[in-house]
């Protein structure tokens, strides 16, 4: 059979990963797809860059609508990011009957239920397993692996640069700055690293996880987003101190009032094995009714480990090809009729468990004071740690584990604790889930 013909727009970190793990592994990968794979064009914004990938063999054009519009070109590959300019193209694509690979994880969750309609219209495949968790098949896993379950809830590290910086923080006691710089420099970070820090780029991820576990649209804007700029390094030793580890979480858990979306740093017990998954490394946690909980990890980020899912989607749109359009894996994991509103939790609604880190002056009387805000509020503390000074100021660091209660109560109680006199600045909440 002939080969097939790829079109790669965007030649950087994750294009070149790409060109070379298709160069390198042709053999293979042909014997697996059941035809030779070539990228015959690429494009880049500047062609004159030292590139990490050999161009030899491709046409190189500095405008990737040459590549959605070229008759030759059966799979377009996307991985220029953000979602304007590779919406248009991807459009333009599937209105062109081309198959689209992308890693593209804003695109998919900000336009997916745009896009997907579209491409099933032209009997085309979008596929996008390189945009949530780089390396680790995910997609694959909840859309086929665990079809048979209901999915009860997943909790996940997926985003690597937000992991790093966690890490290095922590074992190397590094600052948030120098981390983050380093992420940037090792091709871990977005574009724009505000995407990474604040969590936007793991709700984009959790908007498709979401998606494809639970039968539900695309709705990135229903996601509780909280980023992990406020961390601090006290925050990670009193946690250990604890028993716990601080990760950030992309959690999506169904209920019976609704499905939570959150993404927000989590206190989670040391003894987890998500809670010892560090550096750039990803890992999703997924519970379902039947199968219970399974765990999948690998590298989150990074040219060849987010070449292998593009990959791999590549010779997944070969090898269906031939085949009908209407028995392909549905895009959402469901067949589109069957996607249903579930309503998106409100975050007040919410129950889960506290950390607070607070300041009181130390006086007779204070931690009754805060004690009885808690009680008067049902709420019930698990740990209380009053700690020494941290320099010749009186005042003490106080650090609580709460029981589970509701977010609106907890908003509640700490408005009226940081109202108190003998309480300085503000209270430092941060959520805890025992994932068991
Ligand atoms: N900036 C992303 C991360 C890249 O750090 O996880 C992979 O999506």
């Amino acid at each position: 059979m002939n080969p097939v013909k790829v079109g790669v727009i965007g030649l950087g970190t994750v294009g070149g990963g790409t060109v070379n793990v298709l160069k390198r592994n042709a053999n293979e990968i042909a014997r697996r797809a059941g035809r030779e794979i070539h990228v015959v064009k690429a494009s880049a914004r500047d062609l004159s860059r030292e590139r990490i990938c050999t161009t030899e063999g491709i046409e190189l054009v500095s405008d990737p609508f040459e590549i959605v519009t070229d008759p030759e070109i059966s799979i377009v590959v996307e991985l220029i990011g953000g979602d304007s300019i590779a919406r248009d193209l991807v459009i333009k694509a599937i209105e062109n009957g081309k198959h689209v690979v992308t890693a593209n994880k804003a695109l998919i969750a900000l336009h997916g239920n745009e896009i997907f309609p579209l491409a099933s219209q032209k009997g085309v495949m979008v596929a996008f397993e390189a945009a949530v968790a780089g390396g680790i098949p995910i997609i694959k896993v909840l859309r086929e692996g665990l079809s048979g379950n209901q999915v009860e809830w997943l909790a996940g590290i997926i985003n690597g640069t937000g992991n790093f910086i966690l890490t290095e923080m922590r074992d190397k006691g590094r600052g948030f700055a120098d981390v983050l710089a380093e992420a940037q420099a090792l091709g871990y970070a977005e574009a724009d690293p505000t995407f990474d820090i604040e969590g936007i780029d793991a709700a984009h991820k959790l908007t498709i996880l979401a998606s494809i576990a639970f039968g539900i649209p695309l709705q990135f804007e229903k996601v509780y987003t909280e980023g992990i700029t406020g961390i601090t390094s006290e925050d990670m030793i009193y946690a250990e101190e604890l028993g716990y580890r601080i990760k950030h979480l992309g959690i999506a858990r169904k209920n019976h009032s609704g499905i939570q979306l959150r993404v927000h740093p989590t206190l989670i017990p040391e003894r987890r094995l998500i809670a010892n998954v560090d550096g750039a490394k990803n890992a999703v946690l997924v519970y379902g009714d039947a199968v219970g909980p399974t765990l999948y990890y690998g590298a989150g980020a990074g040219a060849e480990p987010t070449a292998s899912a593009v990959v791999a989607d590549i010779v997944d749109v070969v090898r269906t090809l031939t085949s009908d359009p209407g028995n392909r894996v549905p895009h959402l994991a469901f067949q589109p009729d069957a996607l249903q509103e579930t309503p998106i939790c409100a975050m007040d609604d919410v129950e889960t468990a506290y950390y607070l880190r607070l300041t009181a002056a130390d006086k007779p009387g204070v931690l009754a004071d805060i004690t009885r805000i808690l009680a008067d509020r049902g709420i019930s503390i698990e740990a209380l740690i009053q700690k020494e000074p941290l320099s010749d100021k009186p005042d003490l660091p106080v650090i609580m584990l709460t029981h589970r209660v509701q977010e609106r109560k907890m908003s509640q109680a700490i408005e009226a604790i940081e109202a108190l006199d003998t309480v300085s600045g503000s209270v430092h909440r941060i959520r805890m889930e025992t994932l068991g």
